[in-house]
């Protein structure tokens, strides 16, 4: 009996351990959203002038956002800056920076 718990014990901790690989970290997120994108879109991705609000949006939209514009997809009138912007984005970059985004507040 004692050695069925503990198995039971270490698949829980392994798969608490596993969790984070799969879907975005909003940490590192935010740390990289500081450093690439808020020159633009502002604290907390409130937007700023002609630069658009990209916080509080789903995961899914920002991330089909990113993926066309890596992809060179022009989709409003400045889309060149953000083609360029996103060209440079891992797979991974992007579900940390639309994790963070989803929920960003200032
Ligand atoms: C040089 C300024 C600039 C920087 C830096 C920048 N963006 Fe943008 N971003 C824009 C502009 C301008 C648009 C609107 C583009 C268009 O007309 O299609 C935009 C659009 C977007 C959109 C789509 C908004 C919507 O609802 O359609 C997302 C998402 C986005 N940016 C995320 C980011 C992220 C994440 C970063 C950092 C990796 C970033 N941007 C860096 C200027 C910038």
């Amino acid at each position: 009996m004692q050695r069925v718990y503990l198995i039971n014990f270490l698949i829980v901790l392994f798969v608490a351990f596993c969790l984070p690989a799969f879907g975005g970290n909003a940490k590192i997120g935010e740390m990289k959203f500081k450093m690439n994108c808020k020159q633009c879109h502002g604290p907390a991705g409130m937007g700023m002038a002609s630069f658009p609000k990209v916080s509080g949006k789903d995961v899914e939209y920002t991330k089909d956002r990113l993926k066309k514009y890596r992809a060179g997809e022009e989709i409003g009138p400045n889309s060149a800056l953000m083609i360029m912007i996103a060209k440079s984005l891992s797979d991974k970059d992007i579900e940390n920076l639309a994790a963070y985004l989803e929920k960003a507040k200032r």
